[in-house]
């Protein structure tokens, strides 16, 4: 990915050093809050940052230290640490679960969202949010472009689009949005590292071979995230909706015989099923590809292909 550089530096800030402005060259350094900092992309972000020279003072938290659902520690957390970015990674992602669990699903996913939206009028945080592939209902056949109609089947993507409704109306323009899809990460629990614990651990597994996505590396989406900052830093602001997952398309199916490649395994027979074949909770779209040229070309870009990025990541884990 094209990445902008400058003279720059990330600090974790210490308990004593916390309330102080932090300088680097001369340069004040400018606050920003990742939430929810333990998940798939909170811990990209952190790997990440830990190893570059940014601008930026990042105070990571997750619910223990700083629980999005109370707009007072929100509010607290922003005013006390004079938090200029807030990049919300924390969200409710248990799919399945979320349909029964739907009040838990909505105040994280929705309720919180409007909670970081009026903190952020009120102290002009520029708020950089996740959202999902999930918000479509999958009867396209073209990849979905941002002015697309959102249409969730599911709690899960009611709720994200909610949450994403609530930004844009209360945020001024102080809000990016950024939707992803299929998201692996080295960290956490997801597709990737649970296909190659059971193709290791079975004969034969049965694959959903009739959905079609994009898988998307969560290092690459931390790129991105970084990227916005420094852009932003030493361009402009850029509010809007914004689509980012790796380039490509492919199904569930494939992209387990792709990961099954590159892993090196030769023992597991993989299968293709019909959706219909794999009960599950929730409704899932037949095809949430995306369309990545308004990201492209307003951030100049380049974004890894799905295979490129996947193979840096099964690497990472085997060599890690
Ligand atoms: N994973 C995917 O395939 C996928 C696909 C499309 C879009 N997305 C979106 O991408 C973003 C990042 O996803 P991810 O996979 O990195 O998620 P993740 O791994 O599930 O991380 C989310 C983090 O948020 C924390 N959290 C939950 N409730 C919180 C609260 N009230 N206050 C603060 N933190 C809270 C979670 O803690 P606990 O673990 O303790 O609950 C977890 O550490 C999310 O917005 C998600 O909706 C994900």
């Amino acid at each position: 990915m094209a990445i902008f550089t400058g003279i720059s530096k990330a600090l974790g800030g210490t308990e004593t050093e916390k309330h102080q402005p932090q300088f680097y060259y001369g340069l004040v350094l400018k606050n920003v809050l990742v939430t929810g900092a333990s998940g798939q992309l909170g811990s990209e972000l952190k790997e990440r940052t830990s190893r570059m020279n940014l601008p930026f003072r990042f105070f990571f938290t997750d619910v223990d230290t700083l629980d999005i659902t109370n707009i007072n520690q929100i509010d607290a957390f922003v005013a006390e640490n004079h938090i200029q970015y807030l990049i919300n990674c924390a969200a409710y992602t248990a799919v399945d679960k979320a349909e029964l669990d739907v009040e838990k699903a909505t105040m994280i996913n929705a309720t919180a969202v409007s909670h970081i939206a009026q903190t952020a009028v009120k102290y002009g945080v520029k708020v950089i949010h996740i959202s999902t592939d999930f918000v479509f209902d999958g009867t396209s056949t073209v990849p979905y472009k941002e002015t697309a109609t959102a249409q969730p089947l599911s709690v899960y993507g009611k709720t994200k689009l909610a949450g994403e409704e609530a930004l844009q109306a209360a945020a001024g323009e102080e809000w990016i949005i950024l939707r992803t899809s299929w998201l692996y990460s080295t960290f956490g629990n997801n597709f990737v590292k649970t296909m190659i614990r059971l193709m290791n651990e079975r004969e034969r597994l049965t694959i959903v071979d009739d959905q079609w996505g994009c898988p998307t590396y969560a290092a690459d989406l931390a790129e991105m995230v970084i990227h916005i900052l420094q852009f932003t830093e030493e361009q402009e602001w850029r509010s809007g909706l914004y689509h980012f997952s790796n380039n490509g398309a492919t199904t569930w199916f494939r992209f387990a015989e792709t990961i099954k490649k590159l892993a090196g395994i030769t023992t597991c027979e993989l299968i293709p099923i019909q959706s219909h074949e794999y009960p599950s909770a929730a409704r899932r779209p037949a095809y949430s590809v995306m369309d990545l040229s308004k990201t492209t070309s307003t951030f100049n870009v380049e974004i890894p292909s799905w295979e490129k990025s996947l193979e840096r990541c099964i690497h990472k884990l085997q060599n890690d």
